[in-house]
């Protein structure tokens, strides 16, 4: 028996999936580092909030880094629209090779699939009856659960007691490198999701694989 945790934002679900709409609210030219920059400040709150112990939804991760950006790179946007984006970031689309990979591993015998995810419980859900993924689940375990966040031991710890599953058997399949170190340091298998060439794993990163699509997962479990 294997069991499997997809890593949700960024692995299943593409975070930069807003993209076209912050080119019409701030031009073409800052769009692109503006989601980038949004993306990278979500998740350094993120990894701030757990170390001081200072735990806050990542919704607000995701809203303060929002605010960060529009200072930081000093764009004009209106409340209507700082709304648009907040909204939609709880409506980003999938990976397009995210439905044949679930579809494929869920006819396998022996593998459980979870989500496991730094977005709480209702977040999540709504993104995958967004994207029609939710009934290949068996279950989403949240960070928001013990409050701590990726790549805290902790979170692949409750992990194990939540699916009641052994490290061994346990993979844990992200794009995120962050994410790949965390889960092989704690003990987990991991797959690491290197979706474009200029995606670069750290200099101390050993992911126990390497795809370059979701498609290609059914090679490996
Ligand atoms: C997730 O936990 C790391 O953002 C990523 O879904």
């Amino acid at each position: 028996m294997a069991t499997l945790a997809f890593d949700v934002y960024g692995t299943l679900i593409n975070t930069h999936g807003m993209v076209d709409l912050l080119q019409r609210y701030i031009g073409a030219q800052k769009a692109l580092l503006f989601s980038m920059l949004w993306r990278d400040k979500q998740l350094e709150y993120s990894f701030r909030r757990s170390m001081m112990g200072c735990y806050e939804p990542f919704y607000r991760c995701t809203s303060d880094a929002l605010s960060y950006c529009v200072d930081a790179l000093d764009v004009a946007i209106t409340p209507e629209q700082y709304s648009s984006l907040i909204e939609g970031y709880k409506n980003l689309p999938v990976y397009e090779d995210v439905v044949n990979c679930l579809d494929s591993m869920s006819e396998l015998d022996e593998i459980d699939i979870y989500a496991l995810t730094n977005g709480p419980r209702q977040d999540v859900e709504r993104l995958f009856e967004g994207v029609a993924i939710g009934q290949y689940f068996k279950d989403i375990v949240s960070v928001d659960e013990i409050k701590k966040y990726k790549p805290d031991p902790a979170v692949y710890q409750h992990f194990l007691d939540r699916t009641g599953s052994d490290a061994k058997d346990s993979w844990l399949i992200s794009s995120n490198t962050f994410d790949v170190i965390g889960a092989s340091t704690f003990g987990m298998n991991s797959v690491w999701v290197k979706r474009t060439q200029q995606h670069r794993m750290d200099p101390w990163g050993r992911p126990t694989h390497t795809i370059g699509s979701l498609s290609e997962l059914g090679t490996i479990v």
